[in-house]
């Protein structure tokens, strides 16, 4: 069956059973390999991109029920036009072997845009469901005061 999906702006067709996970679609279809695999259960966060500009675990979304335009890290920002959360996150070189990160950078942006400066104890309760095996949570939370304080400025 055929499905119309919007991903960073632009329309994809993509012709897979409904049941294929968001994920899958976007890395083996769609060639947008930014957004990881983890653990394919819900419990890592790797995967995490927006649908309708809210944070959802794309491993768990079968393409049938994504309802709405489709944010990946690649759609955030780019190279030439960083995000102010992707800045931050260059600034203080967060990123260790990165694996976790697009997914952490996209739970982060959905965080500020519900909550533009956050505590710690907000921060890390937001958090809490993206695991870093290299532990980067300190810069994590140092990156996200850096970007709210800049998008504040913005
Ligand atoms: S791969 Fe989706 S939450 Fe871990
Ligand atoms: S930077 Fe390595 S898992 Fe987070």
């Amino acid at each position: 069956m055929t499905t119309t999906l919007r991903i960073n702006g632009e329309t994809h067709e993509v012709d897979l059973p409904g049941e294929v996970p968001l994920l899958w679609v976007l890395r083996d279809e769609i060639g947008l390999t930014g957004t990881k695999f983890g653990c394919g259960v819900a419990a890592c966060g790797a995967c995490t991109v927006h649908v309708n500009g809210v944070a959802v675990r794309s491993c768990q979304l079968a393409l049938d029920d994504v309802d709405g335009e489709v944010t990946t890290i690649e759609g955030l920002g780019g190279p030439d036009a960083l995000h102010a959360i992707q800045a931050a996150w260059v600034k203080h070189q967060v990123a260790q072997c990165g694996y976790c990160q697009s997914g952490q950078i996209m739970q982060a942006a959905d965080l500020l845009a519900r909550n533009p400066a956050p505590s710690d104890a907000e921060i890390d309760a937001a958090m809490q469901g993206n695991l870093c095996r290299c532990g980067t949570y300190p810069r994590i939370r140092a990156a996200i005061h850096d970007a709210a304080a800049a998008m504040k400025g913005a």
